[in-house]
């Protein structure tokens, strides 16, 4: 199932939700019957998850979403030129959020009376309702159509809607939460949805000092480390778990050689934990890991090679002054 929303009306404004199971019970008896233990980071984002990462984007530690708020806002006319909206299409918007950078990009496509669609898709039915709304608000004329969706199930909808001209973004360095394999996997699967008059606007976290990143994973405040500790509560919530909080803390480290940030949640003690609904009681060691989340920072150069090898061309790259940050903005090569 897909939501499928126009504008005019705001009791139309429900995203389409492609599946109602999240896999949230399947990741968790997967990740935590194996050593090391894993649980997968695309469930940070329920509603609580989700208002603690835009927490997250506005502390002084998280330079991501400033440097690429940096970049639209001081280079969307070569951006948007580089695109072409002079012909109608859709923006496919990957990962929406609050669309806190898209918006740049919007409220230029808007003054320039640019003929295009706004497709904004995200995991969290919360968030997409707080964007309709706030885009409604904005710009009532906006045609948007929500979909509540995993990346993947976006790659579908791409499929199935090929005859229109589509501009896709992926920004905030989204694709660094995929492992390095699968990151390359999600841009070839993305470029067989794309035809040569399409754009993609990649953006991407680039390497830098490693103590730089490692603190906008561990900031001062304990922001991040709420948001981590909160994917225990969440299971504690919907699997009827018994995750005793206090006893777990999260932990970030950044190996320069990989360009891997890793995050984790240590137990801080021995301990068993029930978890109702998969009818399973999981033992932790004192001090033992769960591997939650990986932020991987790439070389230009390294962005360049997974491109190529999808069959994209890099058109431009749009990087802020200290080049920390990159929007790439990549065609498919034709067949
Ligand atoms: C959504 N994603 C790109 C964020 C990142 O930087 O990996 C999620 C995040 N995790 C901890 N802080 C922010």
């Amino acid at each position: 199932m897909m939501t499928h929303v126009t504008q005019s009306s705001l009791t139309n404004l429900l995203p389409t939700r492609v599946s109602d199971d999240n896999g949230l019970a399947q990741d968790v008896m997967q990740g935590l019957s194996q050593t090391p233990k894993k649980l997968s980071s695309r469930f940070f984002y329920d509603a609580k998850g989700s208002q603690l990462f835009q927490q997250i984007m506005e502390l002084p530690e998280y330079y991501l979403t400033k440097l690429e708020h940096q970049i639209l806002s001081q280079q969307r006319k070569e951006i948007l030129y580089s695109i072409d909206i002079q012909k109608p299409f859709q923006l496919v918007d990957l990962g929406a959020g609050d669309a806190y950078k898209t918006k740049l990009l919007l409220s230029e496509l808007m003054a320039s009376k640019a003929d295009f669609s706004y497709v904004p898709l995200d995991i969290s039915d919360d968030q997409l309702n707080l964007l309709l709304e706030d885009m409604h608000h904005r710009w009532p004329t906006l045609l948007v159509q929500a979909l509540a969706a995993e990346y993947f199930q976006g790659l579908e909808w791409l499929n199935q809607n090929q005859r229109q001209r589509k501009v896709v973004l992926f920004l905030g360095s989204n694709i660094g939460n995929f492992d390095l394999p699968d990151a390359k996997n999600f841009l070839c699967a993305l470029r067989e949805t794309l035809n040569p008059e399409d754009a993609f606007l990649l953006g991407l976290d680039l390497r830098k000092d490693p103590e730089k990143i490692r603190r906008a994973y561990d900031d001062a405040a304990g922001v991040t480390s709420a948001f981590n500790i909160n994917l225990l509560h969440r299971i504690n919530k919907e699997l009827k778990a018994d995750f005793d909080l206090d006893q777990f803390q999260h932990f970030a480290e950044y190996d320069p050689l990989e360009g891997t940030m890793r995050s984790f949640l240590i137990s801080k003690k021995a301990q068993e934990v029930h978890i109702g609904t998969l009818n399973q009681t999981f033992h932790f060691d004192a001090w033992e890991a769960i591997h939650t989340e990986n932020s991987y920072k790439f070389s230009l150069k390294q962005v360049e090679e997974m491109a190529h090898s999808c069959g994209f061309k890099v058109q431009d790259v749009f990087t802020d002054k200290t080049h920390g940050f990159a929007d790439v903005l990549l065609r498919p090569v034709s067949n």
